[in-house]
């Protein structure tokens, strides 16, 4: 078969597939309510999985609100990292939101996540402030970082 990747907008019977991305890529995953609240509830909220032929390989989430776009999660499976679709889920996050009105974006990343903050400098995020003691796992520091778009 050839292989295809393909981005679009996540839906509720993607939950489980996005958990197991989760799970396999933060030390505090959020749970099932929390994903189905957001595209339940939150009307600011929007998400993109990332599917290599149908089975969904990576996810990523913003809250758009008025012009700021507020990253909330990037993840890509680990057998599938290193091969730019992190790159790649990023940049549609990006177009996304610009289309959607963001002039802004902004996100938290842990200090000590050097992989992501490369990738987020690479797209023109620049360091803002720190936010102490974020994570609850390890009380981790935060770093904000953001971006014109
Ligand atoms: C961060 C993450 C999404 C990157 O996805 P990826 O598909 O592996 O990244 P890509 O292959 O597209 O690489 C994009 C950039 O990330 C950085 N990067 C990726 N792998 C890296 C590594 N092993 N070491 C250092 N930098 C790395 C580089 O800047 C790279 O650009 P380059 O290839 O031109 O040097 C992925 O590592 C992941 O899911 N991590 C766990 C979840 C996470 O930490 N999310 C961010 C939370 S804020």
């Amino acid at each position: 078969m050839e292989d295809s990747y393909v981005f679009r907008y996540m839906r509720e019977e993607d939950i489980d597939q996005v958990l197991e991305v989760e799970h396999a890529s933060f030390t505090l995953p959020w749970s099932r309510e929390a994903f189905y609240n957001e595209l339940r509830n939150n009307k600011f909220a929007v998400y993109i999985v990332l599917e290599h032929n149908k089975k969904i390989i990576g996810y990523s989430g913003v809250w758009i609100v008025i012009d700021e776009a507020h990253v909330t999660n990037v993840a890509i499976l680990p057998e599938y990292r290193g091969k730019k679709l992190g790159d790649a889920l990023m940049q549609k996050l990006i177009q996304v939101s610009r289309e959607m009105g963001a002039r802004s974006m902004t996100l938290e990343v842990r200090v000590t996540n050097h992989v992501a903050q490369s990738l987020y400098r690479k797209m023109g995020f620049q360091n803002g402030g720190i936010r102490k003691n974020y994570y609850s796992d390890n009380q981790e520091d935060a770093l904000v970082m953001w971006v014109n778009l």
